[in-house]
């Protein structure tokens, strides 16, 4: 049984940080919202309060029951934490005259304080709150300050409770890894024993035992997570386990061949479907972006559910659903207003009866890969750039007929082999192309042409939510454009997006 440290979620931006950096220490740990966490915390070895948007002072302020936590689990409290300790426990939370964002100092460091090994004076730290501790709470002692903010971190005599005002989850707090790394290991004593093997160990013999000798079904994606996945569960069922890989006619050109073949290097039992006339007959003259969505997820539906009603006797489904969306959906705020409706993050529909498998939902993103990386998981498949699931469609604006998938699949081709051949592709988080629904006038010899549009996006980005447009070299986009014009047919104009997200989004549909 790994040690696992609880995090309360206040709602803070930061709050998923907080879980990275301990998982980066080898340390598992659990987000939970601060209004529903488990009853019996047993299995926690410490916890950690995040910081909040609100202020400890609003009515309408987090204040949940600590009295199982406090005094009886090793507590660090993260800002928001901080102050709401201090605040009910006869200390003072005032606005701060000054604003206490952005970088500061540590000007003072107790010493012979645990908390602080290996932190120098005039680290760095990041703070970022509105309201400040004026006064200590009772038994509190002042552990450090910056310039302007006196009680930066204090702990409760008599207890294993820590407080900072600081952010030590963000990169720009230098010691705040080992800030953690002294909270957990040092003083609460939590094993560093969650790495990817471990992991994979535990991960396969949970499924074993979940599993026994049923049979599941997992639809394969090319992605990332659905191959990590599989490849779990093959370690852990064999054969019991029957992939899906469905060709929608609209992933990039040869990927449908080219993955289905890698996979069954990879020794995975998978059957690939070839659904591509049925989904681009359902597409036909739909030019509404959400209603691309919605017909691709539906059509998706049918062809899976075909599939696995031809596997007898199944009675798993397996997903590679991954941490934050997990905690995404309990979040403090409640799900994000929904921009645009991902279709498979809603799963399949009740009437298949399946029990759902989900061996990657407490792992990040990059754990996913480090996971994959243990299992001998090609690098280049690892490595691959995020790809929608309704694919092409919502790179092709407007309608979509056979003839503008062909050529966007030509034009992307270029564009992505490019990328690789100049050793760019792993400097960009996810490119691509988009056919445009406007035809420009171009010359090619002497004559006149009428042809159309492309765009092509690379951008950088963490996990999605917020991207950058990639400075790709001038010389790179001109051989790129060259290439294009001068092979695929039917295109006459590239130009490239400089647009950021917010407010543009990454993909154009
Ligand atoms: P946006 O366009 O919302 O994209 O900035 C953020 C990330 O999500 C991917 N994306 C999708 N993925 N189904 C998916 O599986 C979808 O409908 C979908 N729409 C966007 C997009 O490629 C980017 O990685």
């Amino acid at each position: 049984m790994q040690h696992n440290v609880l995090i309360l979620d206040f709602g803070s931006q930061y709050t998923q940080l907080i879980a990275r950096r301990v998982r980066e220490l080898n340390i598992f740990c659990e987000i939970y919202p601060f209004n529903h966490f488990p009853d019996d915390l047993s299995s926690f070895k410490a916890v950690i309060l995040s910081g909040s948007p609100f202020s400890v002072r609003a009515d309408d302020a987090p204040h949940p029951d600590l009295s199982q936590i406090r005094g009886k689990k090793p507590l660090l409290a993260v800002c928001y934490g901080a102050q709401y300790l201090a605040h009910f426990n006869g200390g003072e939370v005032a606005p701060s005259n000054i604003r206490e964002y952005g970088r500061a100092n540590l000007t003072y460091i107790k010493d012979d304080e645990i908390f602080f090994d290996e932190v120098a004076l005039h680290s760095q730290v990041w703070m970022s709150h509105s309201d400040t501790i004026k006064k200590l709470p009772s038994n509190g002692v002042k552990l450090a300050s910056t310039k302007d903010v006196e009680n930066a971190a204090y702990r409760i005599e008599g207890e294993t409770t820590y407080a900072i005002q600081f952010h030590p989850e963000v990169y720009h707090s230098t010691d705040g890894k080992q800030i953690l790394e002294n909270f957990l290991v040092k003083i609460a004593k939590v094993e560093q024993s969650f790495t990817p093997n471990a992991f994979v160990e535990d991960c396969i013999s949970e499924l074993r035992e979940k599993v026994k000798d049923d049979k599941v079904v997992l639809g394969l994606s090319g992605g990332v997570d659905s191959t990590v996945a599989a490849v779990l569960l093959n370690k852990a069922i064999g054969k019991n386990l029957y992939c899906i890989f469905v060709n929608n006619g609209l992933l990039r050109k040869n990927e449908f061949e080219n993955v289905l073949h890698q996979y069954k290097d990879m020794g995975l039992n998978v059957k690939g479907v070839d659904a591509s006339d049925r989904f681009l007959s359902a597409l036909d003259g739909i030019e509404d972006p959400e209603k691309k969505r919605k017909t691709i997820g539906r059509v998706f539906i049918e062809v899976f559910d075909d599939e696995a009603h031809k596997i007898e006797d199944v009675k798993w489904l397996a997903q590679g659903t991954i941490y934050p969306d997990v905690i995404e959906s309990v979040s403090v705020k409640g799900p994000s207003a929904t921009i645009k409706s991902h279709h498979n993050v809603g799963g399949l529909p009740d009437y298949m009866k399946l029990q759902i498998v989900e061996p990657l939902r407490m792992l990040f993103k990059d754990e996913v890969r480090r996971v994959g990386r243990t299992l001998g998981i090609d690098d280049e498949l690892l490595g691959r750039h995020p790809f929608p699931g309704p694919g092409l469609s919502i790179r092709i604006l407007g309608a979509i007929t056979q003839e503008k998938v062909q050529i966007l699949q030509e034009v992307d081709a270029v564009f992505i082999n490019g990328l690789k051949e100049h050793g760019l592709y792993d400097k960009v988080w996810q490119a691509g192309a988009i056919l445009l629904p406007v035809n420009s006038v171009g010359v090619m010899g002497d004559e006149r042409t009428y042809e159309k549009v492309v765009a092509l996006r690379a951008v950088e980005s963490t996990d999605g939510m917020t991207a950058d447009w990639v400075h790709l070299p001038y010389d790179f986009l001109m051989k790129i454009s060259n290439e294009i014009i001068n092979k695929v047919k039917g295109v006459n104009r590239v130009v490239y997006d400089i647009s950021s997200k917010p407010p543009a989004t990454i993909e154009w549909e």
